[in-house]
Order: C-alpha cells, then sequence, then structure tokens
C-alpha cells in the first residue's frame, strides 16, 4: 500500500467535548478515527464502552478503527459490527482461536486485525497473516495514552514486513503508541502504513495542524 494514514485515537479527546473532537477529526486530513475499548482485565484501565461508541459512531465520517483491549473479545463481534466498526483488532494474548475470531469477525463484514504487545513475537502470526486484514503492533504497553514510543518496533517492523512479503499477504501495519512526528518517517519507511497518535494530536495546541504535519512527514 503507498498511501500512508493517520488514525487519531479518541483516548486522548476531551470526553467533555467529544462531539467536537470528532469533528475536528473528520474536518482534517486524518484517515480513520481509532477507537480504543479498555475493559480493566486485559488492560489495568477501563476507558470506555458501546453507550459512549454509539455517540461516537452518530457524528464520525470516516472510518471507525476499533482496537479491543478487552479478554474474550468473540463475544462482542456482533456488537462492534452493529456500532459501525469498519475495522475491529482483537489482541493475539487475548484469543484462544486466533483464527476462528478472525473468520468471524470477517463473516460479518468488518476487516479482522490482530495487535500483538510489546513482548509477542511476529512470529506467531506465520500461520495466520493471509488471514489478517491489519497487524497493529503496540510500540507501548496498552492500558494508557501518553507513554514513551519503544525503539524495538521498528526491528519488529522490518520482520512483520519481511514476513507479509515472504506469504504474499494483503496486510496492513499499524502502529499504536507514542507515535509523533520525531518518529513517523522512519516508521514508515521502516514499513508501517497507519499510525496511531493520541496526545501527540490532541494534547497539541491545534490538532488540526497537527494532523497535517504528520501527513507531510510521511508523505
Ligand atoms: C494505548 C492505546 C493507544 C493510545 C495511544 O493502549 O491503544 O491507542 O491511545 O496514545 P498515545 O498516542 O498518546 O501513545
Ligand atoms: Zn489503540
Amino acid at each position: 500500500m503507498s498511501q500512508k494514514l493517520i488514525a487519531p485515537s479518541l483516548l486522548a479527546a476531551d470526553f467533555a467535548n467529544l462531539q467536537r473532537d470528532v469533528e475536528m477529526v473528520n474536518a482534517s486530513e486524518a484517515d480513520w478515527h481509532h477507537i480504543d475499548i479498555m475493559d480493566g482485565v486485559f488492560v489495568p484501565n477501563i476507558s470506555f464502552g458501546m453507550p459512549v461508541l454509539k455517540s461516537i459512531q452518530k457524528h464520525a465520517t470516516k472510518p471507525l478503527d476499533v482496537h479491543l483491549m478487552i479478554v474474550d473479545p468473540d463475544r462482542y463481534i456482533n456488537a462492534f459490527k452493529e456500532l459501525g466498526a469498519a475495522i475491529l483488532t482483537v489482541h493475539y494474548e487475548a484469543c484462544s482461536h486466533l483464527h476462528r475470531t478472525l473468520q468471524a469477525i470477517k463473516a460479518v463484514g468488518m476487516k479482522a486485525g490482530v495487535a500483538l504487545n510489546p513482548h509477542t513475537s511476529i512470529h506467531l502470526l506465520e500461520d495466520t497473516i493471509q488471514d489478517i486484514d491489519l497487524v497493529c503492533i503496540m510500540s507501548v504497553n496498552p492500558g494508557f495514552g501518553g507513554q514513551s514510543f519503544i525503539e524495538n518496533t521498528y526491528q519488529k517492523v522490518s520482520v512483520l514486513k519481511e514476513l507479509i512479503t515472504k506469504k504474499n499477504a494483503n496486510t496492513l501495519i499499524e502502529i499504536d503508541g507514542g507515535v509523533n512526528s520525531g518518529n513517523a518517517k522512519k516508521l514508515v519507511d521502516t514499513g508501517a502504513d497507519v499510525l496511531v497518535a493520541g496526545s501527540f494530536v490532541f494534547k497539541s495546541e491545534n490538532p488540526t495542524n497537527t494532523i497535517q504535519d504528520l501527513k507531510q512527514v510521511i508523505a
């Protein structure tokens, strides 16, 4: 894929002004809305759930990229489909039957993503890569926004890129955590297709311009 995408993470938005922040993303050069769902079990934090996503969906005009940081995600595949998810990403570490989960996500018409924690090896995807539409490499330990980028991520991106090429798979590489204008270019040069950015966008003085800057850096 040649066009590189930016997905602002609404976890860093102002929840008291969620409509305003969703509309900012709509009007910006961003490509997707990244939505982080945390259950307080898989990760040590709770973000928000279905009713909030329903409100986001009412206003969002770009694809909803939903990142589930929850145990046993199979229980909610249909619910997220109904809430308008275009891409549904589950964690490798949260799925006992990953292949079955991927098929179930695709069967209802969503793209299927797999997220890997920083300690999880890319090699574990050798046998499923052709079934995966997007691999989300976590460049921080999931659970919180605003953490520092883990440098070993570049190495993982290269290994994943090689695997995708070797298996002739059609899989996007997404990077999530600590992304900013200082690491964005090296990430896409190494093979990343989609960059998630939370704090760097929403905590900046002018989020619209920050998104534009990120797009320029990776163009
Ligand atoms: C972390 C989430 C990320 C987070 C990124 O568990 O999956 O999407 O919002 O936030 P920043 O860009 O602030 O690291
Ligand atoms: Zn995320």
